[in-house]
């Protein structure tokens, strides 16, 4: 068996000595949202350095655990924390947590993150949804022998970002009250920020808001079949775009104040992606 398998089984098999319980969606918890796995109903938490294989976080605001439990009725993996590109991983490492949740079940999954907005009206504390994504200068995760147990070579990315979970998280913002805004999210790979000219030229790209994950996990898990939705905070005006330099510490900052909101956003799309409810909704 190819050898990135042999180390997703080996994953798969070291949570299912600890929990038998099987997710239906998938939870990624970018910056500032970790407080989102203490308000699941915890049936299991497993700290990654636990799991063979599972890269181990070192970004701050990152806790290193895979969380599994309950939204009210719906079964949900979350991953408290991911690992990224400029951390040193390679791009299997990055995904290999995607592709464990798809090995225990889980079949739509949620990728959020903080970006930066390149887009007038992108204001620092705004969400938006992802309508679809560019990636740029980043290398694919599908990259090397294909896994064909999981996906074909060249898998089609035409609607990475499902058209029912979008129709899903605009009626969860809805309910909630949150604005949501939308657009295209462009993953460079950091871990430095962009220049001035960069965020021009990927504005020419039609990009409307810039990060540092989400687009590699997108791309691993549509080529295994998951159904796939992402929302970002914007952290900040993108460079250039505000007169003032960029920090990780400001990025952390907005979107700690913005979790509140995001977290209820999170909690009503997940609450309503349980098995029962799986293909009601229709766009
Ligand atoms: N650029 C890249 N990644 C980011 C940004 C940004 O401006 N803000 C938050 N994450």
């Amino acid at each position: 068996m190819h050898k990135e398998m042999e180390r997703i089984q080996a994953a798969a098999a070291a949570v299912r000595r600890r929990t038998d319980f099987v997710p239906e969606a998938a939870v990624v918890l970018g910056s500032g949202l970790g407080g989102f796995a203490d308000m699941v109903r915890q049936e299991a938490v497993i700290p990654y350095g636990e799991i063979p294989g599972f890269p181990v976080s070192t970004a701050p605001g990152h806790a290193g655990r895979l969380v599994l439990g309950w939204v009210e009725s719906t079964p949900v993996a979350v991953m408290q924390g991911r690992v990224h590109l400029y951390e040193g991983y390679d791009p299997a490492e990055v995904v290999r947590p995607i592709r464990l949740m798809g090995a225990l079940g889980a079949r739509s999954l949620v990728l959020t993150n903080a970006s930066g907005g390149i887009r007038e009206g992108l204001e620092a504390g705004t969400l938006m949804l992802l309508t679809d994504h560019i990636s740029c200068f980043v290398p694919s995760p599908l990259r090397g022998e294909n896994l064909d147990a999981l996906g074909p070579r060249f898998p089609d990315m035409s609607q990475v970002y499902d058209l029912e979970l979008q129709a899903r998280a605009r009626a969860a913002a809805e309910r909630a009250g949150i604005p949501l805004l939308e657009g295209v999210y462009l993953q460079f790979p950091g871990p430095n920020f962009e220049t001035p000219a960069e965020i021009r030229a990927f504005a020419r790209l039609g990009a409307d808001a810039v990060g540092m994950s989400t687009v590699v996990e997108a791309i691993a898990a549509r080529h295994m079949g998951l159904r796939v939705c992402g929302i970002s905070c914007v952290a900040n005006r993108a460079a250039g775009l505000s007169g003032s330099p960029l920090s990780g510490e400001e990025v952390i900052e907005v979107a700690n104040r913005t979790a509140p909101r995001f977290r209820q956003l999170l909690w009503n799309l997940t609450a309503g992606l349980g098995r029962k409810n799986a293909g009601e909704v229709t766009v």
